[in-house]
C-alpha cells in the first residue's frame, strides 16, 4: 500500500537548516496497523505529513496505492488527500463555525454529492462514532473526546484506504483516549482492511494496538 524510498525532508536554509527526515525507507501492506514512535523532533509528524500529501519530500520517492505521490502536482495532491487518506491530528482541527454534522459532511462537498446524500452519510458516520445525538453541536459545545470523534468521522467521510493519526489522543485524558483509540482501531476492519498509521508517544499503546512498530531516531528508521 505504501512504499517510501529514501524520503528526505529539510526545513529552513543555511545555518537554520533542519534535516527532519534523512532518508526514510518504509513499506506498509494494505490492512496493516503501524505505530510510529520516537522522541520529540525525530520526524514523526514530518513523515505523516508526507504520507498525508500535506507536504512534498525534497528527495526520495513515495508510492501509495500504485500512485507516485512525490511527483503529483497540486491538484493531484489535493485529490489524493481527499480520496486516499484520512487525517486525524492531536488538535482536532474542526471548523469552529460549523456544527458536527456539517464538519463531517464538508469533504463530501468537494466530491460533488448532493446535499441530502452528504447529510445522510455524515449522519451515519456520526452514529459510527456514537455521536448521532450531538450532530447539531458546534465544536465549542463538545468535549475534547467528542471533538476528536467528530474529526475521526470526518477523516472517514470519503472512505479512505489509509487513516493517518498523529498523536490523536495527545490532548485527551486516559479514559477518553482509550475510547478514541478503540474507535480508531475499529475502523481498520471497515469495508475491507484499511491501513492505519498511528503516531504515539505511548509505548504500551504502540505495542498493544499495532502489528508493527516503526521507531524514528533523528529522521531515520532505527528499527
Ligand atoms: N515548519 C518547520 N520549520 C522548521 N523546522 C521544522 C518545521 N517542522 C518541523 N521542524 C523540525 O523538524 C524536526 C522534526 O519535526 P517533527 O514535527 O516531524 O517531529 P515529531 O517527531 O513529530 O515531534 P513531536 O513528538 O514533538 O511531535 C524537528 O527538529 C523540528 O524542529
Ligand atoms: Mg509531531
Amino acid at each position: 500500500m505504501i512504499r517510501a524510498h529514501r524520503l528526505e525532508k529539510s526545513y529552513g536554509r543555511g545555518d537554520s537548516r533542519v534535516v527532519a527526515l534523512g532518508g526514510v525507507d518504509l513499506e506498509v501492506d494494505g490492512g496493516e496497523v503501524i505505530a510510529i514512535v520516537g522522541k520529540s523532533g525525530s520526524g514523526k509528524s514530518t513523515l505523516v505529513n508526507l504520507l498525508g500529501g500535506l507536504d512534498q519530500p525534497d528527495g526520495g520517492t513515495l508510492e501509495v496505492d500504485g500512485q507516485t505521490i512525490s511527483s503529483l502536482d497540486r491538484d493531484g495532491l489535493a485529490l489524493y488527500r481527499r480520496r486516499t487518506v484520512g487525517l486525524v491530528f492531536q488538535s482536532f482541527n474542526l471548523v469552529p463555525t460549523l456544527d458536527a454534522l456539517s464538519n463531517v459532511a464538508l469533504p463530501l462537498v468537494f466530491e460533488g454529492l448532493p446535499k441530502a446524500e452528504r447529510r445522510r452519510r455524515a449522519r451515519s458516520l456520526l452514529d459510527r462514532v456514537d455521536l448521532g445525538q450531538r450532530a447539531d453541536h458546534l465544536p465549542s459545545e463538545l468535549s475534547g473526546g467528542e471533538q476528536q470523534r467528530v474529526a475521526l468521522a470526518r477523516a472517514l467521510a470519503c472512505d479512505p484506504r489509509i487513516l493517518l493519526a498523529d498523536e490523536p489522543t495527545g490532548n485527551l485524558d486516559s479514559v477518553t483516549a482509550d475510547a478514541v483509540i478503540e474507535l480508531l482501531l475499529g475502523t481498520q476492519e471497515d469495508g475491507g482492511a484499511r491501513t492505519l498509521i498511528l503516531v504515539t508517544h505511548d509505548e504500551d499503546l504502540a505495542a498493544s494496538a499495532s502489528d508493527r512498530i516503526v521507531r524514528l531516531v533523528d529522521g531515520r528508521v532505527a528499527s
